[in-house]
Order: C-alpha cells, then structure tokens, then sequence
C-alpha cells in the first residue's frame, strides 16, 4: 500500500518536474519561484471596527472618483492600497546588507515603496522600523534623466536639470484616500527566497524611499506597524511586474482564513504559479479572462457575468458590470481591500435575494454598516446561509463558501460583508475576504486569472 502510494506520489513529483521543467523552457531565464510568507494582520479589537474603517476608506475612493474635475482622465493611483484593516503583509529584505521590512500586499497599486531614514548614526532607529539607505552599499538614487524615472506616474521631466549631476527622481504617490507617499525613486537589492528554500540576490529592484509619509492609509496604528506598500499591480514598477521579467510573468496567492487558529500561513508565489504548487489530487482550476481598462492599467479586473443565490440566477443587467468609455465600471480584484463591493443595482438584487433566502431569524440590531445581519447564536456549527455565486468571464464559476461573504462581526450575529459601491462611476471589488481560501494565480502572460479551492494549505 505504502510503495503504491509512494510510486504515486513520485510519478505526480515527475509529473511537476516535468511541468517545473516546460515552466523553466517558457519563462527565459526563470530559475525558480520565489515563495514569500503572507502574513496577516488586524489592527482593530473588533470586525465592525475595522469594518467601519473600511467603509470610510472606499467611501472615500468613490468619492475621490466623483470629485475628478475631468471624468475623462483617469489617475491610476487610485487603489485599495490603503491599508485600513484586515491586511496581508510580506517581509521585503532589501540592501546589502539586507534590511527586513514589512510591506502590505496590494494587488491595487504599483509602486514597491518603503519609509526610509537619512540617518547616519541610526543607533535611535529600532530594528526593521525604517531602511536606512546610508547602512546600504548597495542603494542608487535614479537621476531624474534615468529612462526608469518616466515610468512613475505623474512624472515631472520639466523639473529635470540633466546637466545636473545630483538631480535624483522623485516620486509622489497618491492613495485612494488622498494619502501619500513621496521622496525618491531608487534602486537596491533584494534578497529573495525561493520555492527551493535557497536565496536569490535580485539587483536593481526598482523602488521608493520614501521620506514623506502622511495620511490614514499609509501612517499610524491604521498602518499597523508595515513599514510601506509592495503594489503588485499590472504596471511597468509593481514588484509583480519586475520580479516577472525574471521569474515568470505570474504570480500566486492563497489568502487563509485569518479568523483559524492558530492562523496558518499563507504564501505570494512570483513565477511558476498553480503548476509549481505540489497540488496532485486532480486540482480543479478554473480560469477567467483578465480584462485591461487602459484608463485604469494598474487593477486586475474581471468580467461577472451573472450572480446566483441559491442556484438562482438575480435579474441584473448584464451592463451594470461593464467598463464604460470612460474607463468607470467593472470588477476589480483587489487583496487591499477587505469587503466586496458590488455596483449598487447588483447588490440590491444579492441583498433582496439573500434576505428572502436566508432562514436564521434576524439580529436584535444591525452592525452598523451593514443591512443583513442575523442571529447564529442558536447555530451549532456552520449556520446554513443562502449560496451566493458568481459567473465570470469564459463560464467559469466562483463559488465562495459562506464565510466569505457573511462575518461575524459580534458574538453569534453574522452579517452580509458585502456592499454597494457609492455613486454611479464606481467600479465593484473583489476584496481579500472574499478570496479567502482560494488559489488565486494572476497570469499576466496569458492574461487570466486562475483559481483553485484545492492547494490552500500546501507549502
Ligand atoms: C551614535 O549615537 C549613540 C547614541 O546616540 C552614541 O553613543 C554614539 O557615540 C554615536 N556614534 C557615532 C559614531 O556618532
Ligand atoms: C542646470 O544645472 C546647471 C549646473 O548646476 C546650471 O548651471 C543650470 O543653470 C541649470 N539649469 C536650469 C534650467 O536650472
Ligand atoms: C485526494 O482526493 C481523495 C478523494 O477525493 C481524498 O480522499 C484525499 O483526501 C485527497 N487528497 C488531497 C491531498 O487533497
Ligand atoms: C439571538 O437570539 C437569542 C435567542 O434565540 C437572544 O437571546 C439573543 O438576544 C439574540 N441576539 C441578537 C443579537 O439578536
């Protein structure tokens, strides 16, 4: 039984290596994958806390949206990047030698910055509180002529003087809340660990070192003691991208429930991707197209198709989901936000689905900012909650499990997490909550995205 299971489980490590293989062929130069630990972290003592911060935070980037003075133009700054709960961090060692720093994973927004400090003798600094460029042999300061310097949004080549010979590029990076980050577009090392446990120096990680830091989203205990953002978004500079030229255009993640104790551990993949996984028991991975709205190149959006409750599919208009010619609309899948946000005219149609479906009697009182919440107190296990799925792009179907979708946001009351998006040129989420559980694999190369229930807890 046992060499059977053995032989098994060789011909499936033949079966990867051959794949790791085909991989290593089609990605020039990928030598590896690299595996980072996700972390997670709550700053808040309680889910509605948090939750209200959430609110606050997309309320804003809503309204930031409406307030543009030209609805045509569109900043690709605005992201779920802030960071106002429920958050994954990773670990970035940058500098030579390398300093430990803890970044928020955001798949809205580009840019790879860190707060650092022009201190000589940093002996005041706590570890890991801030790189401390001085301490590195390695860190470069881009010129402002530097080809890489036009990369950066908002880039002032007018403030340039090239004949200059200390002119370095400087970044000011805006927030959907209107918080920022700025100072100067650099470049440094990275030491890197890859799927095979060994280490990786990767040169000129192109990144922000940022000296000014202000707002909700990226300072104070909403911050949460990250010391910067890696945007792994789809442009030019996010780590996703520049790591990709390397490692393979993809990159994986897997979001475990945070509420399990004790917390497991999840994992960003860059490169190999759902195959490099050890996932051998016939994994299910579903794919979907991913869309570009070039007025918006930083979001990874998908198409929602339809939205069943219960095996019944809502009557919502299939353009309440498209992107608009001015780049408006459209589902965005976001590991920066927490909830899930649907286009207003969808989510009356979930909420009045669910309400009717649902059969635990309702709470004494609604979690604020929420409109569904009920009673589980008398609920032995897993309560049974209406079904909620979506239809997206090429037939796929994401079906999440209920505890994607309703919280527990006071002992044995669970409320719908998800929420209208406000105004009529938003753009729905698919926030971390939601993706929990899953293997998400974002494919740049064959612009999908693939995801899978099965590989979640695997190395
Ligand atoms: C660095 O600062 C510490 C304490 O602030 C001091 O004791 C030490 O002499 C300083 N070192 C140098 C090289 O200035
Ligand atoms: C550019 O820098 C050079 C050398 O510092 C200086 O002579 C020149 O006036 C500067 N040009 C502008 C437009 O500031
Ligand atoms: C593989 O599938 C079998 C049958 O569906 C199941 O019993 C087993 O636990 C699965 N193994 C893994 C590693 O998922
Ligand atoms: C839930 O229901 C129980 C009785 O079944 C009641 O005692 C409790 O107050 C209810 N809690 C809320 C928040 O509605």
């Amino acid at each position: 039984m046992q060499t059977t299971m053995l032989s098994v489980s060789t011909f499936f490590h033949l079966i990867l290596l051959l794949f790791s293989l085909a991989d290593l062929l089609n990605a020039a130069a990928a030598a590896d994958y690299l595996k980072l630990p996700l972390l997670h972290k709550n700053p808040f003592s309680s889910p509605s806390q948090a939750l209200s911060s959430d609110t606050h935070r997309l309320s804003l980037l809503f309204s930031a949206l409406r307030r543009r003075p030209n609805p045509t133009l569109k900043s690709p700054l605005i992201s779920g990047a802030s960071t106002g709960s429920g958050q994954y961090f990773v670990d970035l060692r940058i500098g030579t030698p390398p300093q430990s720093l803890l970044l928020v994973a955001d798949t809205g927004s580009d840019l790879v910055w860190v707060k650092c400090s022009a201190c000589r003798n940093c002996s005041h600094h706590p570890p890991s509180s801030a790189f401390l460029p001085r301490h590195s042999s390695s860190f470069s300061p881009f010129h402002c002529f530097d080809p890489h310097c036009r990369l950066l949004p908002h880039a002032p080549p007018h403030l340039c003087n090239h004949t200059r010979l200390h002119s370095p590029c400087r970044f000011l990076y805006t927030y959907a809340d209107g918080s920022t980050s700025s100072g100067f577009f650099s470049k440094e090392t990275t030491t890197l660990k890859t799927l095979s446990g060994s280490e990786t120096r990767l040169k000129d990680l192109s990144f922000g070192c940022g000296f000014r830091i202000s707002g909700p989203s990226v300072s104070g205990a909403q911050f949460n003691g990250a010391r910067g953002v890696m945007g792994l978004g789809r442009g030019p500079i996010s780590f996703s991208t520049q790591l990709g030229r390397r490692f393979g255009n993809k990159f994986s993640y897997c979001l475990m429930d945070y509420t399990l104790s004790p917390p497991p551990t999840s994992y960003l993949m860059i490169g190999g991707g759902l195959r490099s996984l050890p996932v051998t028991n016939a994994t299910k991975i579903s794919y979907t197209p991913l869309l570009i709205n070039p007025l918006s190149p930083t979001f990874y959006y998908i198409a929602v198709k339809s939205i069943t409750v219960d095996g019944v599919k809502l009557p919502i208009n299939p353009t309440v989901w498209a992107i608009d010619e001015q780049g408006n609309g459209g589902t965005v899948v976001d590991s920066g936000t927490t909830l899930t946000y649907l286009a207003e005219e969808a989510y009356k149609e979930v909420l009045k689905a669910v309400r009717q479906r649902v059969k635990l009697p309702a709470a004494a009182e609604l979690t604020p900012g929420f409109d569904l919440c009920v009673n589980v107190s008398k609920e032995s296990q897993r309560p049974s909650l209406p079904r909620v799925r979506f239809r997206v792009g090429n037939g796929a179907v994401f079906a999440p499990p209920a505890r994607n979708y309703f919280l527990e946001t006071v002992e044995g009351v669970m409320c719908l997490a998800i929420r209208a998006v406000e105004g009529g040129n938003g753009f729905s989420v698919i926030g971390n909550l939601m993706q929990q559980g899953f293997l998400l694999e974002f494919d740049k190369e064959a612009s999908r995205l693939g995801f899978s229930r099965r590989g979640c807890g695997l190395p």
